[in-house]
């Protein structure tokens, strides 16, 4: 399947700000030390109906899967993944619409 990426992070269309993740960078992040990034789908909340709902959130780094949540109908299309990085980065995190497929942002985080 297909990662639809945004064309323009700073001008997203409305149905990309349904399904683009957004993420939650903490401030004051140390080399090795955990800390959470913090996504939701998208900017505006997606639906989670019973035809139509994120079925997942990925955790993607260097093309490794690092951790992926399972959603379902009725829960809140968001999540919190406790990560770490030892040196200056960027994570891919990676919403799946059963209707609208695979939506990436790239994160990137620096101490
Ligand atoms: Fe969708």
């Amino acid at each position: 399947m297909d990662i639809n990426k945004p064309k323009n992070i700073d001008n997203l269309s409305n149905f990309e700000r349904l399904h683009v993740p957004f993420v939650e960078v903490p401030y004051n992040l140390i080399k090795g030390s955990v800390f959470e990034l913090r996504v939701r789908v998208g900017e505006i909340m997606h639906a989670m109906e019973e035809e139509h709902f994120i079925t997942g959130i990925e955790l993607h780094h260097d093309d490794r899967l690092i951790e992926k949540i399972t959603l379902g109908p009725q829960m809140p299309p968001k999540c919190v993944f406790n990560t770490v990085f030892e040196e200056n980065t960027c994570f891919r995190i990676v919403a799946v619409c059963n209707l609208h497929g695979m939506w990436e942002r790239v994160v990137c985080v620096r101490a």
